[in-house]
């Protein structure tokens, strides 16, 4: 089946994450889709499905040949801070290993590479930042994140590299991005402390999603920031969250970051300026009042008031 379509091949890695389903979804139209990630079946329909873990060298090599795709997405990740902090070993087999098996593979199959990346590359002292800011992370997720900047940096395969941050969205089965953390715990009415003093620019996964496929059409090579329209600290979006779900905002708890003990260090003042994806590609980027709208909407009715 694969070979009869003259649709572009699109390869989305961790495509039963929040992104990857995103990107899946809004690919359909244009793109004969195989998507990979570490389950047993695919969240999203796609047009071929591989079990794959990307930080396995030899299984990488064969899908990719396998597939042969024109474009990777590499959505997968090991993607909590924390985690990344406690399982080091495992956060750079993932996050930076995984992408130079990505990039070698696709040198040989002759295919472009993009690559998410995150804010924390920078060390949240001066955001919101422009792509051509120095990194330099003060955790190591946001090390490993800069690693694998490096892996693609300077190569001959076409390749990009689009940074974000605070994402948020609905998809099925995916972990808890910030505003459905909020929301369900404000659902079960339960107290939750957030940070007045962390700030960036939250990110539509859809949105988001929209910028990664023009980059990839348009075949840009190099940096990207995607990124939310309104900068705010995780209180005041908390708030908002509260706002749009008609939940009880007298159970947010203003805190300082550190209250949260949280184990890896947070940006104060991260986020990430987007002036070059708009005026290139002329994406608008949200705020966080539409994407949150847009957010509610995709949430099915029997499940709006389950917790
Ligand atoms: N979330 C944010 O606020 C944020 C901010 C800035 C940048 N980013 C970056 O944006 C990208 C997408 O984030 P997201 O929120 O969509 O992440 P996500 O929902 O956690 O999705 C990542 C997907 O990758 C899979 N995965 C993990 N390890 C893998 C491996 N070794 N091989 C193959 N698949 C693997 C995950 O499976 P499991 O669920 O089973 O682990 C999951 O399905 C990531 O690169 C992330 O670092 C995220």
């Amino acid at each position: 089946m694969a070979g009869k379509t003259k649709k572009p091949k699109l390869l989305v890695t961790g495509c039963n994450g929040l992104l990857g389903q995103k990107v899946v979804e809004l690919a359909k139209p244009q793109f004969w889709i195989a998507g990979a990630d570490l389950q047993d079946k695919p969240l999203g329909s796609v047009n071929e499905y591989i079990t794959l873990d990307i930080s396995q060298q030899e299984a990488v090599r064969d899908a990719v040949e396998k597939i042969s795709p024109t474009s990777i997405v590499n959505t997968a990740a090991m993607t909590n801070v924390d985690a990344c902090e406690r399982e080091r070993d495992l956060a750079w087999q993932v996050n930076v290993e995984g992408v130079r098996f990505l990039l070698e593979a696709s040198q040989k199959t002759g295919c472009s590479l993009i690559q998410i990346s995150s804010d924390y590359v920078f060390d949240g002292e001066e955001g919101p930042y422009g792509e051509d800011a120095p990194p330099n992370p003060s955790g190591y997720y946001g090390l490993t994140k800069m690693e694998s900047e490096r892996v693609l940096v300077g190569n001959q395969t076409p390749w990009a590299v689009v940074r974000t941050n605070v994402l948020y969205g609905w998809a099925r089965g995916v972990r808890l991005n910030f505003v459905l953390w909020v929301r369900s715990h404000l659902l079960a009415g339960q107290y939750i402390r957030t940070a007045i003093d962390q700030y960036g620019n939250p990110t539509l996964a859809d949105n988001l999603a929209e910028g990664v496929l023009s980059i990839v059409r348009a075949h840009r090579q190099g940096i990207y920031h995607i990124a939310g329209l309104d900068y705010l600290s995780r209180w005041a979006f908390a708030m908002k969250i509260a706002d749009v779900f008609k939940l009880n905002k007298e159970l947010i708890v203003p805190v300082v970051s550190a209250q949260l003990s949280q184990r890896a260090p947070r940006p104060h003042w991260g986020g990430l300026k987007t002036d070059r994806i708009v005026k290139e590609q002329g994406i608008s980027m949200i705020g966080v009042q539409a994407g949150l709208e847009i957010l509610k909407g995709q949430i099915p009715p029997e499940q709006l008031e389950v917790p």
